[in-house]
């Protein structure tokens, strides 16, 4: 029996995705037309003897996700449930705090992915490469190619090419160690958990003095972490590396992290385009009546879209989203509830649940998409601002409720949630 383990993190974590992470949970947001986490459930649901999967986080339990909990298990036929962590545990303290629920039945083995990752997950193939290697007390980490430049912001692993065996870990490091990345997925035999004992164990004593719920105590230093934390990538992977036991199972499908807009527009992109090996029912088609979509387009069945308005490439319509009379709209996101009145043009932006955009207005974005003439490339993960202090040019968001006017432009803004624009925008953050 095998089982999954979904890491979602809490309410400080995404704050890069923000203002589209204030409204919901990052995890919850739909990429493709359906929640981040749901394609990992989905890729977890076609893997045999998979029985449940566990979110684990520290955010409140709320109604989204209550409500994605009994949606994806009706779907999926599997037992999905959220445990929530008391404070932030870090990747791997969650883990080990919720150790006898995920052992209860025994599992042989069990998946930890990332939920800020996506991709098409090579899950099957890594359960029988970790046989193959001897299944037991192993652990398997998918890893991928990264540019020299890019692998910085990655945990680097350096195998040996022959048996893939990890020999060396580092978590982001200085200078440049490997360009093979962690892909925050990995599998892992239950005999992890006596590594995690000992690493908690080493914790409590070294952070001894610390006092929980009182912050951080006088004296100490202040690069220490709450004794109850452990990082999966520093605490476990570097001591694992060269020990036999940790391999790496390279994948070169589409993969990515999700940590700005910019990288939801990549990630829609992408799933759409798996949409046409599994799941062509879910892209709209043309025909009479119909508006015009050029290339993978998702539009949700409730959704309303005039037969004059042209949609595509790359575009995620929402619940209830209105879309009116020659509007054009190509490479976005138009979430639940959100109405592009006639005639108005939105190209690389996000516009956020209930966001009404006037007629004739133009919202349009920078794409960060990845370097094309650099092999395994990915998407730059780049500050909001440049060292001048002016805003990096990227994807448009408009957070919920906004009310975009008619006939004006916004070019490279990111927009709060409930605001009222008066006129035209360009490289500006509206608060
Ligand atoms: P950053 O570049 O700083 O974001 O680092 P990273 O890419 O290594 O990501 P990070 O380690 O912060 O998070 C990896 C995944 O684990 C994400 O899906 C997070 O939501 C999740 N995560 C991070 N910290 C915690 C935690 O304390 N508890 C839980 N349950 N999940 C966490």
């Amino acid at each position: 029996m095998i089982k999954t383990i979904i890491l979602i993190g809490g309410p400080m974590k995404g704050t890069r995705f923000r203002p589209l992470s204030l409204e919901l949970p990052k995890p919850l947001f739909p990429v493709a037309g359906y929640p981040i986490i749901h394609h990992h459930i989905e890729a977890c649901s076609k893997v045999p003897h998979m029985k449940e999967v566990i979110l684990i986080g520290f955010y409140q339990p709320n109604d989204a996700l209550n409500k994605f909990i009994s949606n994806v298990q009706q779907e999926f036929k599997i037992q999905v449930r959220y445990l929530q962590e008391y404070t932030a545990l870090g990747t791997a303290g969650g883990l080990y705090h919720f150790r006898d629920q995920i052992l209860a039945g025994k599992p042989d083995s069990f998946f930890v992915m990332n939920s800020d990752v996506c991709g098409d997950f090579p899950l099957k193939e890594m359960l029988s490469f970790t046989v193959q290697k001897g299944g037991g007390s192993h652990c398997t980490v998918l890893g991928t190619e990264a540019t020299r430049q890019q692998s910085l912001n990655y945990g680097c692993i350096v195998e040996n090419k022959n048996t893939h065996e990890v020999l060396h870990y580092v978590e982001k490091p200085e200078t440049y160690i490997s360009t093979t990345i962690n892909c925050g997925v990995y599998l892992f035999s239950p005999d992890i958990f006596c590594t995690l004992e000992k690493i908690f164990k080493k914790n409590q004593e070294d952070n001894y003095n610390y006092q929980a719920g009182n912050g951080w105590c006088s004296g100490c230093d202040p690069n220490m972490q709450m004794k109850e934390t452990i990082r999966l990538e520093q605490d476990i992977f570097v001591p694992m590396a060269g020990s036999g036991k940790l391999y790496v199972y390279h994948t070169d499908r589409f993969w990515s992290q999700i940590k700005t807009s910019g990288a939801a527009i990549y990630a829609n992109r992408h799933y759409l385009a798996l949409y046409q090996n599994w799941h062509k029912e879910r892209l709209a088609r043309n025909g009479e009546l119909k508006p015009q979509i050029i290339g993978d387009v998702y539009i949700h069945p409730t959704a309303d879209v005039h037969p004059t308005a042209v949609l595509g490439p790359n575009v995620s319509v929402g619940k209830h989203a209105v879309i009116g009379e020659g509007a054009r709209v190509r490479e976005s996101i138009v979430l639940e509830g959100a109405v592009l009145q006639d005639h108005c043009c939105v190209l690389y932006s996000v516009i956020g649940w209930n966001v009404t955009i006037g007629m004739w207005t133009r919202v349009e974005g920078t794409p960060n998409d990845p370097n094309p003439n650099k092999p395994f490339a990915k998407v730059d993960v780049k500050d909001t601002f440049s060292p001048d202090g002016k805003l990096n040019p990227s994807i448009t968001v408009i957070g919920s409720n906004v009310q975009v006017p008619s006939e004006v432009i916004l070019l490279n803004a990111m927009v709060l949630p409930d605001k009222s624009l008066a006129g035209s925008c360009k490289n500006q953050i509206i608060l």
